[in-house]
């Protein structure tokens, strides 16, 4: 620590972003820590050892962007494969594209409907609910998308995500519930899509590997901030609360429980991601990674499926996505200030800001901390 010219806390995509363009375009020292085993944060993946099937350790990771700059920089580091994600839904015994879409709404109405139709359809239902006496989740999905369609696709779903009947639910959670009057059931609608060809292990690994960056594993930097000279930058993405010894409490999150199995067959739902919309079945969706590369050549007698289940994360769970209640945000505020008054410290990345960024919006925010205020202050002097 004590020839880094910036300490980069955490090695998911903002902080190898950000440990990169140092190093490349400053020509700066930057050490990582990272307190986990390996580098490369949530998004990380390896070869399931029986199978050689990548899985995704932390949950599936899609990459899509439509940031041009982002999808130039990200293919310095790998190539992309062809995938276009798509998922469905399995409700009362049958199976349904998501999001909702107007094959969707034809196939569980059981009858052909035009666009102009289905969106009468769906506004008749929705009207049931005054969208100005919305009192809790369940009123306000109504009022988006009528009764029908919320007991099919999402009063299950989400009470399993949250444990909470929806009706004890903030109407905040949901602004809005996409409905698409076309036949279009790609899940993303941004102009770059595909999955890193050999990996996200590989791709991150790429983004580190700059004889100026040195990552070092299973270091909690809280445990040695002491170390770190006087006046050298430090770019942490590790919790916000933690970073204060939690002095105005704990933020909430959302966590998830992954029950992975290698069962001894070729192909288990023929796709790569089925949720699992009523109540009765304990886990949100199953994904079965093989789906996610049709490319490679996976044994055909084996197959690795993973079931998903939410809950709240409790001391000790990987926080997965920020629950961001009203006391929340009120905390919050409050870890901002102390933050502004952290001269030499620059918060970024998911844990560090308290919010759900997708891997393309972590690589852009880093790209532009760097820009508009890392640069400027390696730089200095
Ligand atoms: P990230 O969490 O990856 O990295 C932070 C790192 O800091 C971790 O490695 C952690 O161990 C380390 N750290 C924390 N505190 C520390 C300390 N005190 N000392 C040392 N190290 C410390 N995105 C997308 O584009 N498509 C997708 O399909 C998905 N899917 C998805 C599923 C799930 C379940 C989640 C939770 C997230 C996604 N994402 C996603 C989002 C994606 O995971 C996210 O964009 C990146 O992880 C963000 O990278 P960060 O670097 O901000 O955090």
């Amino acid at each position: 620590l004590a020839s880094a010219d910036l300490v980069v806390v955490g090695s998911g995509f903002f902080g190898l972003t950000v440990a990169e363009r140092a190093a490349t375009e400053l020509g700066k020292r930057v050490v990582v820590l990272e307190r986990r085993a390996h580098l490369g944060g949530n998004a990380w993946s390896e070869f399931e050892p029986e199978t050689g099937i990548e899985v995704h350790r932390y949950g599936a990771h899609l990459f899509h962007t439509s940031n041009q700059r982002v999808w130039d920089y990200v293919r310095r580091f790998t190539d992309f494969t062809g995938y276009q994600h798509r998922v469905f839904t399995v409700s009362k015994g049958q199976t349904f594209p998501m999001p909702i879409n107007l094959g969707t709404i034809c196939q569980f109405v059981g009858q052909h409907l035009s666009p102009t139709e289905a969106r009468a359809l769906v506004r008749e239902h929705a009207a049931e609910i005054d969208p100005a006496h919305v009192g809790n989740l369940e009123d306000k999905a109504i009022s988006l998308i009528g009764r029908p369609l919320y007991e099919a696709f999402v009063r299950g779903y989400t009470e399993k995500q949250w444990q909470t009947d929806p009706r004890e639910l903030p109407p905040e959670i949901i602004s809005r519930l996409p409905v698409r009057y076309n036949f279009d059931n790609r899940y993303f609608n941004d102009t770059f899509e595909g999955l890193p060809v050999d990996g996200y292990a590989a791709w991150l690994e790429r983004l580190a590997d700059h004889p100026l960056v040195e990552v070092v594993l299973e270091v909690d930097y809280l445990d040695v901030r002491g170390l770190v000279p006087a006046g050298v930058p430090v770019v942490y993405t590790g919790p916000l609360d933690t970073y204060f010894g939690d002095a105005e409490g704990r933020l909430g999150w959302r966590t998830l429980d992954f029950q992975q199995e290698v069962l001894p067959i070729g192909d288990f739902q023929g796709t790569s991601v089925m949720n699992y919309a009523d109540s009765d079945v304990p886990w949100t969706r199953i994904h079965e990674f093989r789906h996610f590369h049709p490319e490679r050549d996976y044994p055909e007698d084996r197959t690795v499926v993973v079931r998903e289940y939410s809950r709240t994360a409790e001391p000790g769970d990987e926080p997965y996505y920020p629950i961001s209640t009203a006391r929340d945000r009120e905390v919050l505020a409050r870890y901002r200030e102390r933050a502004a008054a952290e001269p030499d410290v620059f918060f970024g990345g998911r844990l560090g800001t308290y919010q759900y960024l997708d891997m393309h919006m972590a690589i852009a925010s880093a790209m532009s901390m760097f820009d508009n205020r890392l640069a400027a202050r390696l730089t200095e002097g």
